[in-house]
């Protein structure tokens, strides 16, 4: 039976712009859903905004506008940014939609009926002035622990320790500035201990990483304790059925949300829905950052398994960009946004180094700048590049365009390169990606140093049928290498395929062999980095981040 794959990124909050930290994992995820699909593998990407909570609500006050005009504008924007970084996905839906509503609602009746929601009493913070409760990144004011000023209700930057909203000395309301109250309300919980063994199991079989399992197994010695699944109003979410004025905590819709942008995509396309969430026999690979794992190890398949769902089958764990060994940075400059970078850089430049550092862990990765810049001049354009447009101009320009069968005296050239297939498929699909970029570029080698030792540039003069093999030969092994690039970098396979005239490639093209025809005409594939250019992204940066201080 073949393989049917749903695959998800995590829903990037709406409240934000997409940053190159986040395109670590959609980029990721782009990647492997990408090879899944060269392989003939039947496989959807569906990711959406998450779009409730109080600081989309706040937002939206601040700018005069309806939260749903706000999320509007979002999802325009995001949808923007990932299309200029090649991320396709099969649907980009929303939270705030009626299919989540649905599958919500449906989900907390099957927990309550289950018995596993429980109601209590909770004591919060609440503004008078903007009439509403305040959640802990709402409310400011001096660290219990060591006096600092202006520190969030749940943690302070200045000396890093986490206290309860209660014990923040002299605590402000975010927005307005005033001391709120504290005021008693009804909260509802989801009983997370019902499930305990379930989710230990499901966790010991293989479904995440094993150091991310370790650290789940602490998480379930210290006891798994019921979790706050409701706001009380305002908020903008999803009421609560059955109550007045409670609304579904952001978290609890959000992972729903995959769901609702499956649904989405079924009912366009006549998938079975039912075939992916109700069965077993289809598989469900979540991507998602290390900050998220409780969410998706923990709430998300305990939710899962009491209302009738199946469990995922994998979590693709990542670790954190840093930039230059560093935390992303505002004031250095370093926190670019997906826009910026795609205005100063080519965005496959991006797509190819994160895939030369990715691995299966939740390892951090690092862009250290001069590296980026050095693999892509050396490697994306100086290897890979440099191949196509070496062989295909001169073709072009000395050859009248032809190509012929290749010169037999690279037949092992090309036979090593196809005799890799099967090693570089399974670093795509255990996602060593790294693993992959530098066997592909140990081929790209080969073939660089056969056109070296052959030198068709001097053939050609003298014997222009044997430069011409020489050149269909590199041409050959540059077609045979864009079928392992195009995961990563499409869109230069692309023009690849247009300047060699091949259909578009797939795993199975590396067992054909073309033979002869006439070129299409060269595209630029890749151009070298100008630090300048990398100087100048950040310095805009620096400079947008110091204008909205
Ligand atoms: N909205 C939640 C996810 C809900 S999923 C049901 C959220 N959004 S987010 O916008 O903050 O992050 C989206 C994804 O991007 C997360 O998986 C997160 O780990 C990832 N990243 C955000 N910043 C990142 C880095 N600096 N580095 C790598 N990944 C990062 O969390
Ligand atoms: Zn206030």
């Amino acid at each position: 039976m073949t393989r049917k794959l749903l695959v998800t990124s995590a829903l990037p909050y709406a409240n934000g712009q997409i940053h190159i930290g986040h395109l670590v994992e959609y980029i990721q995820t782009d990647i492997w859903v990408r090879y899944q699909k060269l392989r003939g593998v039947d496989c959807v990407y569906c990711c959406a905004d998450d779009t409730h909570g109080t600081p989309i609500m706040i937002r939206a006050r601040k700018e005069g506008i309806t939260p749903e005009q706000l999320i509007a504008a979002m999802h325009a924007e995001h949808l923007r940014d990932f299309t200029a970084f090649e991320v396709a996905f099969d649907n980009y839906y929303s939270t705030h939609s009626d299919e989540n509503r649905a599958f919500a609602e449906s989900i907390y009746n099957e927990l309550r009926d289950g018995g596993h929601i429980a109601v209590r009493e909770v004591e919060q913070a609440y503004c008078e002035e903007d009439q509403m409760w305040l959640p802990d990144r709402f409310l400011r004011g001096k660290c219990p622990k060591c006096g600092a000023e202006d520190q969030y209700g749940d943690s302070c930057d200045a000396c890093g320790s986490t206290y309860r909203p209660t014990d923040l000395i002299a605590p402000r309301c975010a927005v307005c500035g005033l001391p709120p109250v504290r005021r008693m309300s009804d909260h509802y919980f989801f009983k997370l201990a019902d499930f305990a063994e379930p989710l230990r199991h499901w966790v010991r079989s293989g479904h995440v990483h094993p150091a991310i399992a370790n650290k789940l197994e602490e998480w379930f010695s210290e006891g798994l304790r019921d979790w706050d699944i409701s706001r009380d109003g305002p908020y903008f979410g999803f009421r609560i059925p059955g109550t007045e004025n409670k609304y579904f905590y952001v978290w609890l819709d959000a992972p729903i949300g995959y769901m609702a942008s499956f649904k989405n995509l079924c009912d366009r396309t006549g998938r079975d829905f039912d075939a992916y969430w109700k069965s077993d026999a289809t598989e469900l690979h979540h991507f998602i950052g290390k900050d998220i794992v409780y969410f998706h190890a923990l709430f998300w398949p305990a939710m899962l398994m009491g209302a009738g769902f199946r469990t995922p089958t994998q979590l693709a764990i990542h670790g954190f960009l840093t930039v230059n060994g560093q935390k992303m940075s505002k004031s250095r400059g370093t926190f670019i946004n997906a826009r910026t970078f795609a205005k100063h850089l080519d965005p496959q430049t991006l797509r190819y180094y994160y895939a030369s550092k990715l691995g299966p862990g939740p390892e951090d990765i690092d862009l250290a700048i001069d590296d980026f810049i050095n693999r892509t001049n050396s490697e994306l354009v100086g290897k890979l590049a440099n191949l196509v447009s070496r062989a295909a101009r001169m073709v072009g320009s000395k050859l009248g365009g032809l190509t012929c069968e290749p010169d037999p005296r690279a037949a092992g050239m090309l036979k090593n390169i196809r005799t890799a297939a099967d090693e570089i498929a399974a670093h795509f699909e255990s996602r060593n990606f790294n693993l992959a970029v530098r066997q592909i570029c140990v081929l790209a080698d080969e073939a660089n140093k056969y056109l070296e030792e052959t030198q068709p540039w001097q053939a050609i003069k003298t014997d222009p049928e044997a430069a011409r093999a020489q050149l269909s030969a590199a041409l050959e092994a540059a077609r045979l290498l864009a079928v392992y690039l195009k995961p990563i970098i499409p869109d230069f396979v692309a023009k690849v395929e247009r300047c060699l005239a091949v259909a578009p490639l797939s795993w199975a093209s590396l067992a054909e062999t073309p033979g002869p025809r006439q070129l299409g005409e060269f595209e630029r594939l890749a151009d070298r980095i100008d630090p300048a250019a990398v100087e100048a992204m950040i310095a805009e940066t620096a400079a947008d981040q110091a204008a909205h201080k």
